[in-house]
């Protein structure tokens, strides 16, 4: 059988300048339930609590998952490369139907926010699925009330193509969203014309 990169697991470390990404494993649930808990990160989540067990059942459902199989999500950590801290993590669903289409989810601990991590780990892994994977549409759902959210995939390059008003019943009250969505071509034009944007010298100018 031929392998083509399509056949390819996850690799064990994605590194970036501060980062490295990589698999979920055992000896993350401690920092997953840490941040995961707090109120300020689930907020906007789809959980209300989050503990031991939920960090378990996560990463016993993880355990023969990998990149590209259809109708799963593989979860992704972020590890900071000086401290070896996990730091956050992506979901990164693989759509059953178009397996060339990623719906993407993220959280990062709040000691960690707001100096551009985020930012730098969507980045690589945004190259990743769109060079080494060959996705062709990698798409996000915010709240529209959650900003930070939506200023990091629209930093990327993300297009807002949906704003669903009131249209879901969730935590209690009708939610409004957007839908936010980026093209391996529209990618490929940013790589070249763009700045990077997890770049000090150029955030300014985001
Ligand atoms: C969504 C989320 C990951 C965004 O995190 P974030 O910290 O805002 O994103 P970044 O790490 O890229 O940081 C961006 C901020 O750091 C600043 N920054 C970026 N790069 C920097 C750098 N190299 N040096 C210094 N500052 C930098 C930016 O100016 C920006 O600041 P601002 O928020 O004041 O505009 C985070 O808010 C989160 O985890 N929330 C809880 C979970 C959640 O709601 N997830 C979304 C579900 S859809």
């Amino acid at each position: 059988m031929s392998i083509s990169p399509k056949n390819l697991p996850f690799p064990i470390s994605l590194p970036t300048r501060r980062l490295q990404l990589r698999r979920l494993q055992r000896a993350d649930a401690e920092s997953l339930c840490a941040y995961r808990s707090l109120p300020e990160v689930a907020r906007y989540q789809s959980w209300e609590t989050y503990g031991p067990e939920d960090a378990a059942r996560l990463l016993h459902d993880q355990q023969d998952r990998d990149i590209g199989m259809p109708g799963t999500w593989l979860q992704v950590a972020v590890v900071e490369t000086r401290t070896g801290q996990m730091i956050g993590d992506f979901g990164l669903h693989c759509l059953a139907d178009e397996p060339c289409q990623f719906e993407i989810g993220v959280t990062f601990a709040p000691d960690w926010q707001g100096q551009g991590y985020a930012t730098e780990a969507l980045e690589c892994l945004l190259n990743y699925l769109f060079t080494e994977r060959s996705a062709r549409r990698i798409f996000a759902t915010t709240d529209v009330l959650n900003v930070p959210a939506a200023a990091l995939f629209r930093r990327l390059g993300f297009r807002q193509e949906a704003h669903h008003v009131e249209h879901r019943a969730y935590k209690g009250t009708w939610t409004s969203e957007y839908v936010f969505a980026l093209l391996a071509r529209e990618w490929e034009v940013r790589s070249h014309s763009h700045p990077k944007p997890g770049s000090v010298s150029t955030f300014a100018e985001i």
